[in-house]
């Protein structure tokens, strides 16, 4: 069942009732200021740091709900609603939701009055703009009113929801014409402020919930509004919100628009204040002043449209199936910004107060965004590499906005260091910028004992090299990519940390996925040592490369399937051996595409039980068979019901990596089949089973031990983006960056047809034909570029080129 569509060309996906099964939302914002807007006009906005500086309030653990937004509402005589149906849920006439990229616009009926919402943030601006539009479409002349509303944050979200004892006593507003500006704590300690204002002359204003909504009322039922009149009240601690009151007078057919702006101001500490107590408001005045008109809002408006155009237009593919075009050409790539932008800290299900950015997370999401802004990409890797500890460990997580590693969480996640080497090499493969490398880097933001990037890609990978296990595996630390496969934690009561507690970072446990990932990325290290003119580093990098593969085939290696891990008594996981949780899906996938069994035949073994063991018509599980029971030496990972999440779940983050692991094999039937099952284009059909967005990917769906098997959880903020991204662009359509240039090498479905495709890659132009006379599933016969043929599949780089065009003939 669904509960919209696809619209390809203006790139959006159209809701046609409110009443989706979750909350459906959309991201607002490319850079600093952000916004998250549900299809029924919830949501939260933040400037930077979801939880140092949050601007309106949400509230939590009420998914469904939804409560929260930032609201219009009409009153028409007796009739009051809202044209994204929440909060009042009066039954509109008609509705619609689109949800454009890096904008969301809303179309409400009721009574022959029409309201238009559009809403998005410009470029450059720390401001979220909301032009509204009503209509009145009836024969008689309307006298309406239209009310907006936010709810202020006391700008640290995590305090602002615990410490009523203070909060409740800060709140601080001014109003000055028909703009009100919310102060709380400027005082000495802030220098930023937020307002939000209409380009017109209000009828009155209201900065108090209380007054808003009246005692007892939720915002469904604001007492305000049904009065129809808001009483200019000047909110002193409690609950500072802002709402404007605009009186319309409205013939047959006439429609009037505003423009609102609800924006973020930050004061040099000497200018602070305009008087004693009064705010200086010439940097909110500037911003207003930018966003005046229509005109001004439509412009704005263009410019982010062109903006993405030019973005999506890097990777843009024509094949013959829908889905693939629309998700590679919209939607993945722009959840990959969204991920890029967010990390795993502001969603529907991260609450924007707990993780910050993750080491791990932030490496792999560069490798989706790195083709769309590689200067941003650059920039991140500076600041990631910069919370590395000098022996090539890391924080496992930062804080945004000040950049320094989380000392709570602390380090010890062992697959953390080769993440950076993953990341670096993905840019230095996009880009050719190889001056990165000899960036003076800091370890754990301190400068004294900085070193070059390319010193830090060694630490890294020679922290895996010097912490090794009884079956020289890497040690697994707290947890590698899986983080509730905790080895050394032993947690036994609630409210103990599952990787922080107990030992931890014990000297057994041992981790064949870290091993898989070890071959892998050491290859892409060793080959960026080459290419710096560094051989003896490269064969010293190869030679343990080749130890750590012969350590996987002895040890590693469980007759049919990759073994997972040891144990911290060197008990295997993930292995015939066991009783529960038998085989994983990570070994599987990541020692495959490290190229571990590839000639001996163990890769097509492994693949062939992934699809035999870990299959389900909704994507591959990350473990079988379930855990029944919580086994105190595998820690978290076994404290979740059979079916979700790490226990078994569909987790989606992975599946990738079997789609990629079969294109290493050939077998391109198989990888499009596993991209299939989780794409949400493909399943748009099974909202009703699925429920989250069926335009981006979640984290995780329900696995077949699961009650709820095919639902999803935890959408949006999730590495299945980058390398959902990276699977189809790269290894399915095969247009993989080297160093040297970019190759050409699908491996689709042999019933996939001709495709094209064109990619801007180091600022030139390529458009590759691929076809498929002989319905093979991998191989190209013949590569043409500007008419002549060449050997292999790498079209050298040539910067002198503005355009290349290029012809692949598969076999
Ligand atoms: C979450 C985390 C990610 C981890 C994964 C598996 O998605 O953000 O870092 O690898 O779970 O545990
Ligand atoms: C929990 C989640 C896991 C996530 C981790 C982040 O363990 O189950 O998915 O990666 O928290 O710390």
């Amino acid at each position: 069942m669904k509960f919209g569509h696809f619209d390809d060309q203006n790139k959006e996906y159209v809701i046609t009732t409110p009443k989706t099964p979750l909350p459906w939302i959309n991201y607002l914002g490319c850079t600093d200021f952000f916004s998250l807007m549900s299809n029924t006009c919830g949501g939260y906005t933040f400037y930077k740091d979801a939880k140092l500086l949050r601007m309106t309030r949400y509230r939590y653990n009420d998914t469904t709900p939804d409560t929260n937004g930032k609201y219009f509402y009409i009153k028409d005589g007796d009739t009051i609603w809202n044209p994204g149906w929440q909060p009042t849920k009066t039954e509109l006439d008609s509705y619609e939701c689109r949800h454009g990229i890096g904008y969301s616009k809303f179309t409400g009926v009721k009574n022959d009055v029409k309201a238009e919402l559009i809403t998005f943030v410009p470029i450059g601006d720390p401001v979220e703009l909301t032009k509204v539009t009503i209509t009145n479409n009836s024969s008689a002349h309307k006298d309406i009113q239209l009310f907006s509303y936010v709810e202020w944050c006391l700008w640290n979200a995590d305090d602002d929801m615990k410490n009523y004892q203070r909060n409740l006593s800060i709140g601080e507003v001014e109003v000055i014409d028909s703009t009100i500006y919310h102060k709380t704590e400027y005082r000495e300690r802030r220098n930023h402020y937020a307002v939000y204002s209409v380009n017109t002359k209000i009828d009155g204003f209201e900065t108090s919930r209380d007054e808003f909504r009246g005692a007892y009322n939720g915002p469904d039922r604001p007492a305000a509004v049904i009065e129809g009149k808001l009483h200019n009240t000047i909110a002193s601690g409690w609950y500072p919100i802002a709402s404007h009151q605009i009186n319309l007078s409205l013939d047959a057919g006439e429609c009037k628009t505003f423009v609102f702006a609800l924006g973020y101001v930050e004061n040099p500490e000497d200018e602070k204040w305009e008087k004693p107590g009064i705010i200086n408001k010439k940097r909110a005045n500037a911003l207003l002043a930018k966003y005046q008109t229509t005109e001004d809002f439509d412009n704005a408006l263009a410019k982010l449209n062109t903006y993405w155009d030019g973005l999506l237009s890097k990777f843009h593919v024509e094949s013959n199936d829908e889905h693939v075009n629309r998700m590679v050409n919209i939607w993945n790539q722009y959840q990959c910004m969204v991920t890029f932008n967010m990390s795993r800290s502001a969603s529907y299900y991260e609450t924007g107060i707990g993780r910050g950015m993750g080491f791990r997370d932030s490496c792999q999401d560069l490798l989706g965004f790195v083709h769309l802004i590689p200067d941003r990409a650059r920039e991140r890797i500076i600041d990631i590499a910069s919370t590395q500890f000098q022996d090539g460990s890391a924080y496992h997580q930062y804080q945004p906005l000040t950049k320094k590693g989380n000392s709570d969480i602390g380090s010890g996640f062992n697959d953390d260091p080769l993440w950076l080497i993953a990341g670096t090499s993905a840019y230095i493969r996009e880009t050719g910028d190889t001056s990165i490398l000899k960036e003076m880097v800091p370890y754990d933001n301190d400068m004294s004992v900085a070193t070059t990037l390319m010193e830090h890609l060694k630490r890294s990978f020679d922290y895996i090299v010097n912490h090794k296990g009884p079956h020289d595996l890497p040690l697994i630390g707290r947890a590698d990519w899986n983080d509730c496969l905790n080895l050394n934690c032993f947690s036994e009561h609630p409210g103990e940390s599952f990787q922080c507690f107990g030992p931890s970072e014990g000297p057994v446990a041992e981790s064949v996925f870290i091993a898989g990932m070890f071959v892998k990325y050491g290859r892409e290290y060793a080959a960026l040592a080459k290419l710096m003119g560094d051989t003896a580093e490269e064969a010293r990098v190869l030679a343990e490369v080749d130890k750590m593969t012969a350590a996987i085939e002895k040890d590693g290696w469980d007759g049919d399937w990759f073994v997972r891990a040891y144990d911290a008594y060197s008990h295997k996981v993930g292995s015939k051996e066991c009783d529960e949780g038998q085989i994983y899906i990570e070994p599987q996938g990541m020692c495959v595409m490290a190229g571990v069994g590839v000639d001996d035949g163990n890769a097509k073994k492994a693949l062939d039980s992934v699809k035999e063991k870990l299959d389900t018509k909704y994507g591959v599980m990350i473990l079988q068979p379930a855990y029944t029971r919580y086994h105190l030496e595998l820690g978290e990972i076994t404290s979740y019901p059979p079916g979700y999440k790490e226990n078994a779940g569909i987790f989606c983050h992975n599946n990738p990596w079997i789609s990629i692991a079969e294109t290493c094999i050939g077998r391109g039937d198989r990888a499009f089949e596993v991209y299939k099952k989780t794409c949400p284009s493909y399943i748009e059909d099974i909202s009703e089973i699925h429920r989250t967005e069926p335009y981006v990917y979640s984290q995780m769906v329900a696995g077949a031990d699961a009650r709820f098997h095919g639902e999803a959880k935890n959408s949006w903020l999730t590495g299945t983006a980058a390398w959902t991204f990276t699977n189809i662009s790269q290894y399915i359509l095969g247009i993989y960056p080297t160093l040297e240039g970019l190759s050409v090498n699908p491996c689709t479905p042999a019933a996939f047809g001709d495709f094209n495709i064109t990619r801007e890659y180091r600022g030139v132009i390529y458009n590759i034909e691929i076809k498929n006379p002989n319905k093979v599933q991998k191989g190209v016969a013949s590569l043409t570029v500007d008419g002549n043929e060449i050997e292999g599949n790498v079209i050298p780089f040539d910067s002198s080129k503005k355009t290349v065009n290029v012809v692949a003939t598969m076999k």
